[in-house]
């Protein structure tokens, strides 16, 4: 599912407050928080866009063509952490980018964090999506969920633990949508 309006906006004025320039996107499907991305960057800016499933990207990709942005994305299909694997053996990607938006497979989120960590650059910031995941993070761990599925719910969990004791990272936890936290990099 795409990430609601008011979280897009608040990305996109981020991006644009920040001059972000270089930027990733794990987690595409139809490319809202993607278009959304592409509209704020400059125009020599890149988004580097993973996600497993080609299939959805190219549902939405005639609207950013239309809107004249997609020579700014470099698409990659595939798992992320296999991809991410592939850009850290690469030097020119370590400390790249300036943003990166985390909202694929909740599961890896921390397999995600430690990755993405050496690409960001000292300053940069990596967003991470659900990190409330629908409240439920604040219910008892033994409390049956209504809905979503417990694994994930832990990892959201653990994840926001290991965010929060995390010194190289400064963290800002916002309740909009279903949750997102800021982590900007600080060495
Ligand atoms: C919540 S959607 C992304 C929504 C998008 N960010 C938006 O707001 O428009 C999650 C996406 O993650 C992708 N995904 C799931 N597991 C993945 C993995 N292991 N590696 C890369 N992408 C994955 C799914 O195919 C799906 O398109």
């Amino acid at each position: 599912m795409a990430v609601p309006p008011d979280e897009a906006l608040f990305l996109s004025m981020l991006l644009k407050l920040m001059n972000a320039k270089n930027t990733m996107e794990i987690g595409v499907y139809t490319g809202y928080s993607l278009l959304k991305t592409a509209l704020a960057i400059p125009d020599d800016g890149k988004i580097l866009a993973i996600d497993i499933n080609r299939e959805m990207y190219e549902v939405g990709l005639p609207v950013i063509e239309k809107a004249r942005v997609a020579h700014k994305i470099d698409f990659r299909e595939g798992p992320a952490l296999t991809i991410l694997e592939q850009q850290l053996t690469e030097e020119k990607y370590r400390g790249l980018f300036d943003f990166v938006f985390v909202d694929a497979d909740k599961t890896n989120y921390l397999h995600y964090h430690k990755r993405v960590m050496e690409l960001v650059r000292v300053g940069g910031v990596i967003a991470y999506d659900n990190s409330l995941y629908s409240g439920l993070v604040a219910a008892p761990p033994d409390e049956p969920l209504f809905c979503g599925d417990t694994g994930s719910r832990d990892v959201i969990v653990e994840l926001n633990k290991v965010l929060a004791a995390d010194p190289q990272i400064e963290v800002c936890q916002l309740s909009i949508a279903d949750g997102l936290t800021l982590c900007r990099r600080l060495y």
